[in-house]
């Protein structure tokens, strides 16, 4: 079975192509065949930390339609059993995808054959990087201890938790009005939880808030904390959890700590892999560790939902009669 994994953080130029392209090599190293698939729309760059030249077609080419087939697009790269998949090289620009054409995307991801999928998604809370990362109920979010990047990683997963959901229910019904009318009174400044948000629609119907809940205890992204200069900076994952507990009720995991390690921006000068240059450093060994458990963890489970904003689709062929 295939394992999706998203890499998102909110925050940019936090290490997720440095941690994708690495901890593809070692999932690969350990036999695993791996895709690298770089979602970065408008600022792919996995192919040069590969060290591979840009003159191949990408993700792109499926954006303009010059290309149908996702998996006519996989790369062999200088590495056994690790496989890339390119973004827009050649066509600058592309950051903001059809809707349509993305959610074709993410139903041909789930069909590759590879062990792992790996996404370098892009950072910000844009919709379209959000229902990657919702195509895996364990997607990873990439921090580094800065108030900014605990904010930004915030952020994004509670913009994930509404728009999941939002995506639970069918276009036009009911529940996504009212939750859509919530979210607009959250923008306000009322501060209300989740919980008062599933207690609205549970009224109506019992069961929905059951299935909520259990959607809820069922999305569990995991945490990588990259840069660390000082043990003391560890905390910065748990306070992420504390919140996203709290408010969200969301029960996020640990998978790993990565130190600060100033050798790494030589390898990326050179395009080639830290994993291959330098793999006793601790950097590479922590990932290592990150690789087992991810292993070990096996495939998690695809989040169920609706395609997000299937009121387009009813636009449409309204339009066309
Ligand atoms: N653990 C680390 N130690 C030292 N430098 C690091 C570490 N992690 C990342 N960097 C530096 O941060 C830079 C940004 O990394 P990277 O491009 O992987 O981030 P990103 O999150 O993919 O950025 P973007 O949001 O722009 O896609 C790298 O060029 C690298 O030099
Ligand atoms: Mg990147």
């Amino acid at each position: 079975m295939t394992s999706v994994i998203p890499i998102a953080s909110g925050k940019g130029g936090v290490g997720k192509t440095l941690i994708s392209s690495n901890l593809g090599y070692q999932l690969a190293k350990s036999g695993k065949t791996v895709i690298l698939v770089d979602l970065d729309l408008g600022a792919s760059n996995l192919h040069t930390m590969l060290g591979i030249k840009n003159h191949n077609p990408g993700i792109g080419d499926l954006l303009t339609r010059s290309e149908k087939k996702l998996e006519n697009l996989i790369l062999p790269t200088s590495h056994q059993k690790l496989y890339l998949i390119p973004g827009d090289t050649l066509i600058p620009g592309a950051a903001n995808p059809n809707y349509f054409i993305l959610q074709k995307i993410i139903r041909s991801l789930r069909k590759l054959t590879a062990d792992f999928v790996l996404l370098d998604l892009g950072a910000g809370s844009h919709s379209s990087v959000v229902d990657l990362f919702l195509t895996n109920s364990a997607g990873i979010m990439v921090l580094i201890p800065e108030p900014t990047s605990v904010l930004n990683a915030y952020s994004f997963i509670k913009t994930a938790v509404y728009r999941m959901l939002l995506r639970s229910f069918k276009a036009r019904s009911e529940e996504r009005n009212t939750i859509q009318a919530y979210m607009s009174q959250k923008m306000e400044g009322t501060e209300r939880s989740i919980d008062d948000l599933i207690e609205i629609l549970a009224k109506e119907n019992p069961q929905i808030g059951d299935e909520l809940r259990n959607k809820l205890s069922g999305f569990y992204p995991r945490i990588i904390i990259n840069q660390i200069k000082d043990q003391s900076e560890l905390n910065i994952g748990a306070r992420l959890r504390q919140i996203t507990m709290k408010n969200l009720q969301i029960n996020m995991q640990y998978i790993g700590v990565l130190p600060y390690d100033q050798q790494v921006s030589r390898s990326i000068i050179q395009r080639k892999l830290y994993a291959e240059t330098q793999p006793e450093s601790l950097f590479i060994q922590s990932l290592q560790n990150i690789a087992n458990q991810i292993i070990q963890q096996g495939p998690t489970p695809e989040i169920q939902l609706y395609e997000g904003n299937e009121d387009l689709i009813d636009v449409v062929s309204d339009f066309q009669g």
